[in-house]
């Protein structure tokens, strides 16, 4: 399984403090069957600034680590964007980083509490300069879990949908639970991915949630949320 959103790298966000708790929670990763997983640090939220660089450069010390550790994970690097005014720029000049640095999908943050007006614009305009957004953890999000059918309009205008794992467990939130198995049976998620910042709270685990979406959707769409449509994304390619 790969996973697109999680907070692994070390002293960069809000995720682990030490290179040590990144490998640990690696090694929960890999024993869940997760072979790659997308760095995705805080960028733009107003506390977390972190440079493309500083990424590109924590992914390939985490990397070295896991190799000398021989866990069999690959980490790629991405960014988890909250929505902004300039993105387009500030993607183009490398100032925020994509999906595995591919220049085409990212993981876009909105606020919890409701989605800004014009946000159908300013998915338009990312989709108009070739770059696709993913809205990160749709079913935490106040304005979805009143009205889900809201992202069904921003599917189509280009936008693409993931949800966390814990949503589908039974520590679930109800109203997380609720709106993330609205959006299974109205086919709107495209990725499962665990947003995990430390082994507390929400780990790095996969494969429950990925039993919960077999029985909503069935196995094969629901495999393709953590093997198939991941493994599109980090090469490049969309899903119709
Ligand atoms: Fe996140």
């Amino acid at each position: 399984m790969i996973d697109i959103h999680a907070h692994i790298l070390p002293a960069i966000d809000d995720g682990p403090e030490t290179i040590e708790e990144s490998i640990e929670i690696c090694k929960v990763a890999a024993n869940d069957g997760i072979k790659k997983i997308v760095a995705t640090p805080h960028s733009k939220n107003g506390v977390y600034e972190t440079k493309s660089v500083e990424i590109i450069k924590a992914v390939d010390v985490l990397n070295t680590q896991l190799l000398v550790n021989k866990i069999d994970i690959d980490i790629l690097p991405g960014a988890e964007i909250h929505i902004c005014e300039g993105l387009v720029e500030n993607i183009e000049n490398g100032d925020v980083l994509t999906i595995n640095n591919g220049g085409k999908f990212i993981l876009l943050e909105l606020p919890f509490v409701f989605v800004p007006p014009g946000t159908d614009k300013f998915i338009f305009n990312l989709k108009s300069n070739g770059i696709i957004p993913i809205i990160a953890h749709a079913e935490r999000i106040t304005t979805f879990q009143r009205k889900p059918e809201l992202l069904d309009q921003l599917v189509k205008i280009g936008a693409r949908v993931q949800i966390n794992a814990h949503c589908l467990t039974k520590r679930a939130i109800p109203g997380e639970k609720k709106c993330a198995e609205w959006l299974l049976k109205n086919r709107l998620v495209h990725f499962i991915a665990s947003d995990v910042h430390s082994l507390n709270g929400r780990p790095p685990i996969l494969s429950k949630a990925l039993e919960t979406a077999t029985r909503i959707v069935g196995e094969e769409a629901a495999r393709a949320l953590v093997f198939r449509n991941p493994e599109l994304i980090i090469n490049g390619l969309d899903i119709y």
